[in-house]
């Protein structure tokens, strides 16, 4: 149905482009439509908005429906269509929510974002965002509402497992990949939500502030590579506000930051409903408006929000130049010309054996490997009986979460993939030892009974952790991982430590695999568990690929994108700053030293390390050597797979100022590689540091500082573990 009407869409501006002043360019099946520069048609659309009624340009700039505004008719303009979301193409909403369930908006569920960033392969980003890409095209989509990337200040933020990480600079080369992934589809990425949306509580309202230093160093330049690096088409305003203005329309964000200093030509969204100023908005850089017409608001009239008839008046009055609505259709329209809206986009495919198969692979390379004790894993086949217990393991993740949701064809569980990969005749009990409910003590039977499974068994697989929240249903209405809710806690639901420490006890052959968007506090019972396994949330093929990484199938090499801290106490959004602020603010007291660059700087020892993940091999780092010439330094090094298994490694490259006239963090990560080796194999590894990656911001001068003196240069595995350094100068 809606590719139907996409089709009918397309005939129609075809027909109706004949009689207006589109050029419909010539392109041949074969050739892939690719993005052209935004600015590329800017001579048709100025004579094309020429053409344009106030009001016909003003239906340019808000919502028609939930997820598209409208276009003009009588000029060949279609109407922009945009879905979310990070991870998969969203069910459809809003106008065709009539079709929900019956089968035509289903879309790879992919791995969600901090899954993607824990491989540490760029690579794999340009791929997701590829399969989202063409899939978002063949749904009949332009725009796709993704990447998530607001810095992870604190392990409680409900939407983290959307988003990638604590580190700006992992973000930067991570969103990179994905955006342009998504864009050389012929579709438009959406990097969001500008800025600070770090918290889920009170995010409509909260006004977030943070020195100089901390918004330049560490939550801009994801957003400035996305637009600087990936040219990233569209960028969606934050719901809170920002050193007093809606970051949505903010003057200091969007039109000296984004729009003035990076020079971005492209589209400005809303959040949904993130509007509260028609002429805020008007001024300050927002140049469409969306928000939700839910089916049960049948009589939502769209022309009354902030820039619909409103503007028309305003306009009319002279209280509004008209130029300013002119800039924003002008935005809209250089999308719409770059995504091939009036010409023939590429063809785009949904749920391919290859999508799935990049679903696949970006679980298996983003699943870490924390702790191994005795060497536990891999896992042998060669058993009788095994149990898989808790909930987790039976469950399906894909539509909880909120925006973000996803309807694949299928999902593994993980229950499902390790059943699959050992086969009929190992046996294997399933209990699942707690309730997705939200209970008042833990469930004393249900332990016992997942006690009794793991006694019996030859070893026990535990799968727990976070999940989309109780009252689970199709809609994963709940309060854990989850949009527009925070997690009450490190500490585990439904009283998870005393059912893993129980089975522990019964059986020490205990695997424990966590799922979620982050870390949890395990110092219940983390001495006394081999092995540990962080699954995040894997996608649809996400049973398959943890299972092939417990038996040894596939090596493990994702590494953590974020510090996984010992207890909340020691995460520095609630050590040194504030969280959740109180009713109307909050201050990010904690400055620059956000995740590893507080443990390291403040001596405070983290659970897991930033960057820290095992393998079942062995590398080892050796003959480091730097050249300086200029400002820029050059260096390489040799990184040997010196165990007994193939697999892949990620080379991190850390900078640390010995000495600074602004304290710094102890060290910064400024560039890494994910490299795969063969067993025994060895390869060179050469890296290069611009002079941007030895600077800091001084908030006093207000620019960035290369001061002279002595660099180290770090080198390792995790940010635990540097294994060569050697330190350049700069006079
Ligand atoms: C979310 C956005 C999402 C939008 C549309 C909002 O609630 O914050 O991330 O893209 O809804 O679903």
């Amino acid at each position: 149905m809606i590719i139907y009407k996409r089709f009918l869409k397309a005939f129609l501006f075809l027909l109706l482009g004949a009689c207006t002043t589109i050029d419909s360019q010539e392109v041949t099946d074969q050739e892939p439509a690719k993005i052209d520069p935004l600015t590329s048609h800017d001579d048709q659309i100025n004579e094309l908005i020429s053409k344009m009624t106030l009001e016909e340009k003003v239906s340019m700039i808000h919502a028609n429906s939930s997820f598209t505004s409208a276009g003009v008719e009588r000029l060949g303009i279609p109407e922009l269509t945009m879905s979310d979301g990070p991870h998969g193409v969203r069910p459809e909403h809003g106008r065709g929510w009539d079709l929900l369930n019956d089968g035509t908006d289903s879309s790879t569920y992919l791995p969600t974002g901090v899954t993607l960033a824990a491989t540490w392969n760029p690579e794999l980003g340009y791929a997701f965002g590829g399969v989202l890409g063409s899939e978002a095209n063949k749904r009949g989509k332009d725009v796709i509402l993704g990447p998530g990337i607001n810095i992870m200040r604190t392990p409680l933020n409900g939407r983290n497992f959307e988003y990638q990480s604590e580190d700006p600079y992992l973000i930067s080369k991570m969103a990179v990949g994905y955006i342009k992934g998504v864009q050389d589809q012929g579709v438009a990425a959406c990097v969001k939500h500008f800025i600070a949306n770090n918290q889920e509580i009170r995010r409509s309202s909260i006004n977030v502030d943070m020195g100089e230093r901390a918004f330049r160093e560490i939550y801009l330049p994801g957003f400035k590579a996305a637009v600087e690096e990936a040219q990233v088409m569209t960028l969606m305003g934050a719901y809170n506000q920002f050193r007093g203005e809606f970051a949505t329309h903010n003057t200091l964000l969007i039109n000296d930051i984004l729009k003035g200093e990076w020079g971005f030509e492209g589209m400005v969204i809303s959040d949904w409903g993130a509007v509260h100023d028609t002429k805020q908005a008007l001024q300050n850089g927002t140049d469409l408006e969306m928000g939700t017409d839910l089916s049960q608001m049948p009589n939502i009239d769209y022309s009354k929000f902030f820039l619909g008839d409103t503007v028309v008046q305003m306009v009319k009055s002279g209280d509004i130049a008209e130029a300013l609505i002119d800039d924003k259709v002008k935005r809209i329209l250089r999308v719409m010309y770059a995504t091939h809206m009036f010409d023939k986009r590429q063809e785009g495919s949904i749920n391919t054996d290859a999508h799935h198969k990049t679903a696949q692979k970006v679980a298996e390379e983003g699943i870490v490997l924390l702790k191994n004790y005795d060497q536990l894993l891999p896992l042998s086949k060669e058993v009788k009986k095994v149990a898989v217990i808790g909930g987790n393991a039976d469950a399906k993740q894909s539509l909880g979460g909120g925006s973000s949701q996803v309807r694949p064809p299928y999902e593994i569980t993980p229950l499902a993939g390790i059943k699959s990969l050992l086969g009929a005749d190992v046996e294997i009990s399933y209990v699942p030892g707690f309730e997705v409910i939200k209970p008042e003590s833990a469930n004393s039977e249900m332990i016992a009974e997942a006690v009794a499974a793991a006694k019996a068994a030859d070893y026990v697989v535990y799968v727990g952790g976070w999940n989309h929240g109780y009252n689970y249903n199709e809609w994963g209405q709940g309060f854990y991982d989850m949009e527009s809710v925070d997690k009450p806690s490190m500490k585990l639901p439904f009283f998870q430590d005393e059912l893993i420490s129980a089975v522990i006890e019964a059986n020490p052959k205990t695997v424990v695999v966590l799922m979620g968007g982050g870390p949890v506090d395990m110092s219940q019972w983390i001495d006394n568990a081999p092995a540990i396994v962080q699954a995040w949330y894997p996608g649809m093929e996400g049973g398959k690929a943890l299972a092939n990484i417990l038996y040894g199938e596939v090596n493990p090499s994702g590494k953590l994108p974020v510090t996984f801290p010992k207890q909340l106490e020691d995460s520095p959004a609630h050590a040194l700053g504030e969280y959740p602020g109180d009713t109307a603010n909050v201050f990010y007291n904690e400055g620059i030293f956000v995740g590893y660059r507080y443990n390291d700087t403040y001596k405070v020892e983290p659970q897991f390390a930033f960057g820290h993940g095992l393998s079942y091999t062995t590398f080892t780092f050796s003959d480091l050597k730097l050249t300086k010439e200029g400002e820029k330094v050059t260096g390489t090094f040799t990184l040997q797979n010196t165990g007994g298994m193939d697999g892949a490694e990620v080379a991190q490259i850390y900078v640390h100022d010995t000495e600074s006239s602004l304290k710094r963090p102890v060290k910064e990560l400024k560039a890494f590689e994910k490299v795969f080796l063969k067993k025994g194999e060895s390869k060179e590894i050469s890296f290069t540091l611009e002079a941007d990656a030895f600077k800091y911001y001084d908030d006093t001068k207000n620019g960035w500082i290369l001061e002279p003196g002595d660099f180290e240069i770090m080198i390792g595995n995790a940010s635990d573990n540097i294994t060569l350094s050697g330190t350049i100068t700069f006079e």
